[in-house]
């Protein structure tokens, strides 16, 4: 057993799994985060995206030990106390999900790429959501979810 020593949406955890734990157990067992999908375990699906360090990361393709140390964010992290995350808003307004499956991974790779650019093209949000499929949508709502919510933020002065 190897002790991995993370932080989680702004909370210190500690785990001792086996060395070869994949974040995404970690993440779902132990830490009892199951907001987390887990679709294919080969890196295709994005349902098991988070982030780390504020970057998006399918947690089905490392392991818990890669991010000793770092800042990991769930889904279960995006809420703001009791109000949701303007993604979370505008995901719900737009009618970006349907069966909810690959929900928390799209709103995790929306939210990495409106830190990193507040006011995306139509052409960056699809660029960014590439690695996430849905098989119900057809994106084009999940896509004006992501617009809403920038526009959103952009309003209320605030970042993502
Ligand atoms: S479960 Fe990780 S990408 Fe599908
Ligand atoms: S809403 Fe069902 S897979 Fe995306």
């Amino acid at each position: 057993m190897t002790t991995v020593r993370i932080t989680v949406n702004g909370r210190p955890v500690e785990a001792d799994v086996p060395p070869q734990t994949l974040l995404v157990d970690l993440i779902r067992g132990p830490l009892e985060l199951t907001g987390t999908h887990q679709g294919c375990d080969t890196a295709q699906c994005g349902a098991c995206t988070v982030l780390v360090d504020g970057e998006a990361v399918k947690s089905c393709s490392v392991l818990a030990l890669q991010v000793q140390g770092r800042a990991v964010t769930t889904v279960e992290g995006l809420a703001r106390g009791d109000a949701l995350h303007p993604l979370q808003e505008a995901f719900m307004a737009c009618h970006g999900l349907q069966c909810g499956f690959c929900t928390p991974g799209m709103l995790m790779s929306a939210c990495a790429l409106l830190k990193r650019e507040p006011s995306p093209s139509r052409e960056q949000i699809v660029d960014a959501l590439e690695g996430n499929l849905c098989r119900c949508t057809g994106y084009v709502n999940i896509v004006a979810s992501v617009e809403q919510a920038a526009q959103a933020l952009a309003a209320k002065g605030e970042r993502a």
